[in-house]
């Protein structure tokens, strides 16, 4: 098993007896979740072989075009030898990229629901620094302050508690260290109405910068461009 597994069953605040790690990710969900689900067609699609190899074509085409897309490496500050959190973490490049921000030594573990985007991601991605494990973000699986630095990128407009996870982020967070989310916004009406249609919600202006401070971040910013908003806070 890669050191990165070895470090996510450390951090665990229920470890399995005999943690299934079959497939190159760590599998939580195998007796289900009592967390609410999603079943909008966005999410059945992500949950789909074909449809997360057409996520992972179209993110990285995106990524390469918007600068928007990309997550605030820098800002984050991950101590060298640290651990960062990627919550909804897909095809896993974000992952790998957060795990090269932190340097030798460091770590970064992904989260997902979804087998078919976890198997990409262990294809792709996995390896002595980064991790996956299947797991509901709103009920994530870890001890409290247990991660350098949390993101999240398109995935918290899928999470029927959206409140939930965004307080499982906070309390996995160390104090003193960083989260940043990118969500889709109220932005071009039409294509607003499709993602509504599909399962997935999109926010308002203030939300989530008032949910997160609601949870007790501190120095929260929220930056709009067009339909992408990304929302940026410290744990005091
Ligand atoms: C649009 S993709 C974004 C993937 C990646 N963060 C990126 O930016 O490329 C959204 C991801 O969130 C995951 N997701 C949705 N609901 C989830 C939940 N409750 N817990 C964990 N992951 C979830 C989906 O399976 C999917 O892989």
């Amino acid at each position: 098993m890669d050191d990165a597994l070895r470090q996510a069953i450390e951090l665990l605040l229920d470890p399995p007896a005999h943690p299934d790690v079959s497939r190159g990710y760590l599998d939580l969900l195998q007796s289900g979740t009592d967390a609410p689900s999603n079943s909008g067609v966005i999410q059945k699609a992500w949950a789909s072989r074909a449809g997360s190899m057409l996520y992972d074509h179209a993110q990285l085409l995106n990524r390469r075009l918007l600068s928007a897309t990309r997550p605030p490496l820098d800002w984050l500050g991950v101590p060298p030898g640290g651990i960062a959190l990627d919550v909804g973490s897909g095809p896993g490049n974000i992952t790998a990229a957060l795990a090269r921000a932190v340097g030798p030594g460091g770590a970064a573990l992904g989260v997902d629901i979804s087998e078919a985007m976890l198997e990409r991601a262990v294809a792709a991605q996995a390896g002595p620094r980064v991790g996956f494990v299947r797991a509901d973000a709103q009920r994530l699986p870890f001890r409290d302050a247990s991660f350098d630095a949390v993101v999240s990128l398109a995935a918290l407009q899928l999470m029927p508690d959206v409140v939930a996870a965004a307080s499982e982020m906070v309390r996995v967070l160390r104090p003193g260290c960083r989260i940043a989310v990118m969500v889709p916004t109220v932005g071009p009406a039409a294509a607003m109405r499709v993602l509504a249609k599909g399962g997935a919600r999109f926010f308002d202006e203030d939300e989530l910068g008032d949910v997160f401070e609601g949870l007790g971040l501190a120095g929260v910013r929220t930056r709009t461009r067009g339909p992408i908003q990304w929302v940026r806070g410290q744990k005091a």
